[in-house]
């Protein structure tokens, strides 16, 4: 896909001083951003890259009232309907992004080797799912979207509603060469058309978002290609024009009579800056675009600009994040509020291993699969003069709802990835004592090693993921999934227990070039235990426990 990021992301705001008011009767939903404490000891089997660290806490990993992962990649937020909504690109199949490194001064594309599809699903482009939620907090899947690979890459959904039609519309990046793509729809929860269109228009390709006035006109910014790159060796990377444009009522077409160049390629590198991964929006009389730092898949600073008018001319607001939290930025979500709009910042919080690519002393490229990745949602804040305050990375956000919700939801657990199961070590759950139960169900996923900035250890896990079951009385039961049956974000599996008394839960595999991993929580039970197993001795992590969704 495309060199710079495939990602953009979204904007955030819930005020400090709305959370604080105290008198008021509003309810407020809690977003995680970070775990304050490490459940798992610093052993999850995803150690991150030294150079990226988790400076801000420890990547959790969110849930659907099913008790599946909540794939949120690349994810977007809306409120239509009395709902919340969030359009989210999944990973979820196993699709990997490999790079070398970036574009060469010619344009082309350095080469990377080419794996065939994983067994799971299609490469490289998961698909697109639906969420909706009226707390915030409550989060159900209402559609996965997956158009066929020849058709189109999609990816970075954002949502918006035409008046004029009548339709959602589903826009979707983006390689830097076609215009974005987009699907329609009658509801916000789809489904969407499919196979998906090609926007109308010019200036329109690689990242974007798109701007609501108060009039309802919508205006879409974009980073576009240029053929112009920082250096003249394969660590170059592009610089893109910004351009703005009105988009037609239909919302599907630029109005080109519009179109705006507020910066050029030149003009950034005059100024040393690589902007891309961009969120727009409008805030009380104010226009604002944020621009990540141009980096495939890499966290980096934030660049602002303002205007009253969203065709310009803009300022140069100038960073307001230096290491975008540990993410990319990924867009702006306005929401309403009892007190008015706010704006939640969306960040990409890549997940980095000790084997990414490092250029010049920076980290240039996070793992080639962002399966487990989240986004990250951090409030935007305004200065008395409109300006934007800088980030401040909170590990967890307060929402408040617009919804008819009057009692704060309570925050969700603050599930953690844990990708221990190996050839050599396995995972165990011991209920002591024993609990009956008629189906156990809990989730579990897989990822292939990174090798390096170009290789991974295969597309898909060589050996099936196992799972015994001890029973206070009577033999053991033992299952087993085919790595093609296993998905790359946490996805539940299901046993038939028939109302006996578990004891224990092994998890194994023969696989040699990568890791299944399960869900583990804050533990709360005193009668489970939850560990690993090398070598026959069980070590246990005593601050978590296996999440179960029922047994
Ligand atoms: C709250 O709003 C939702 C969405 O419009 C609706 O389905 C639900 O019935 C409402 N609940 C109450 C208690 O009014
Ligand atoms: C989507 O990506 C795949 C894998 O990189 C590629 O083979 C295919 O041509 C792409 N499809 C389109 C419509 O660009
Ligand atoms: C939406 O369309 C209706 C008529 O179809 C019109 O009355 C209304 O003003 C429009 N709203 C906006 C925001 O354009
Ligand atoms: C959307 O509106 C533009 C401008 O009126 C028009 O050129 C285009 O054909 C419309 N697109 C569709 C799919 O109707
Ligand atoms: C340009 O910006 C990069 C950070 O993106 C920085 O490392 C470098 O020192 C800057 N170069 C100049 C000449 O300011
Ligand atoms: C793991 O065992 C399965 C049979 O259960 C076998 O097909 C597979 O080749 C084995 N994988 C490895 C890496 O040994
Ligand atoms: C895949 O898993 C599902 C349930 O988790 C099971 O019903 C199905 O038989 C499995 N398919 C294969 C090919 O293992």
């Amino acid at each position: 896909m495309v060199l710079s990021s495939i990602f953009s992301a979204a904007l955030l705001l819930a005020s400090s001083a709305a959370v604080a008011d105290a008198q008021s009767s509003t309810a407020y939903a809690t977003y995680i951003n970070f775990a304050t404490d490490d459940i798992l000891n610093g052993d999850d089997g995803l150690p991150p890259h030294p150079l990226q660290g988790l400076p801000y806490g420890y990547p959790t990993y969110p849930i659907t009232v099913d008790g599946n992962g909540r794939e949120q990649v690349e994810a977007h937020l809306t409120f239509f309907e009395g709902k919340y909504w969030m359009h989210a690109a999944t990973w979820g199949c196993g699709g990997d992004l490999f790079v070398y490194s970036h574009v060469l001064t010619d344009g082309n594309y350095p080469a990377i080797p080419v794996y065939k599809p994983g067994d799971y699903g299609e490469d490289g482009n998961c698909g697109i799912k639906t969420y909706s939620s009226v707390d915030f907090t409550n989060w159900v899947q209402e559609d996965f979207y997956q158009p066929s690979i020849t058709v189109a890459n999609v990816t970075k959904p954002v949502v918006r509603y035409s008046n004029a039609t009548g339709k959602y519309v589903m826009y979707m990046g983006g390689n830097a060469f076609n215009n974005f793509f987009y699907a329609t729809s009658d509801s916000p929860a789809g489904p969407w058309s499919n196979p998906p269109s090609v926007m109308q228009g010019t200036n329109i390709n690689h990242d974007f978002d798109v701007a609501v006035g108060p009039d309802g006109t919508h205006y879409m910014v974009s980073d576009t290609f240029t053929g112009l790159n920082t250096r003249p060796d394969q660590w170059s990377v592009p610089i893109w024009d910004i351009w703005i444009h009105q988009l037609a009522p239909n919302l599907t077409a630029t109005i080109d009579s519009t179109a705006v160049r507020i910066r050029t390629a030149q003009q950034l590198q005059a100024q040393n800056l690589t902007l891309e991964a961009v969120g727009f929006f409008y805030h009380d009389g104010y226009y604002y675009i944020n621009f990540g730092f141009t980096c495939q898949n890499c966290a980096g600073y934030i660049y602002n600009y303002y205007s009253t008018d969203p065709l310009g001319s803009y300022t140069d607001g100038g960073f307001i994040s230096q290491d975008g939290c540990s993410g990319q930025n990924k867009g702006a979500n306005v929401l309403p509020s009892p007190d008015g709009p706010i704006v939640l910042a969306g960040n990409l919080g890549y997940r980095t291993g000790p084997t990414d690519v490092v250029f010049d002393g920076q980290l240039w490229h996070a793992d080639n699969h962002q399966a487990a990745s989240s986004t990250y949602f951090f409030p935007i804040e305004f200065n008395d003069d409109h300006t934007l305050k800088d980030y401040t990375c909170p590990t967890t956000i307060q929402v408040p709802l617009a919804t008819n919700i009057t009692t704060s939801p309570a925050p969700p657990t603050p599930f953690r990835l844990d990708c221990r199961v190996r050839n050599w070590q396995s995972i165990q759950a011991v209920f002591d004592p024993p609990k009956q139960g008629t189906t156990l169900e809990f989730d579990v996923w897989q990822r292939t090693d990174n090798l390096g900035p170009t290789t991974n250890a295969g597309p898909v896990l060589d050996g099936p993921l196992s799972v015994t079951l001890d029973f206070a009385t009577g033999p053991s039961a033992s299952f087993s999934w085919v790595p093609s049956n296993i998905s790359w974000a946490p996805a539940k599996i299901s046993m038939a227990i028939e109302g006996k008394q578990l004891a224990k839960i092994t998890l194994t595999t023969n696989a040699t070039n990568g890791c299944y991993g399960t869900l583990a929580e804050p533990k709360v039970e005193e009668a489970v235990t939850y560990g690993k197993v090398v070598n026959e001795v069980f070590t246990e992590s005593t601050s978590a426990q296996l999440y179960v969704y029922q047994f």
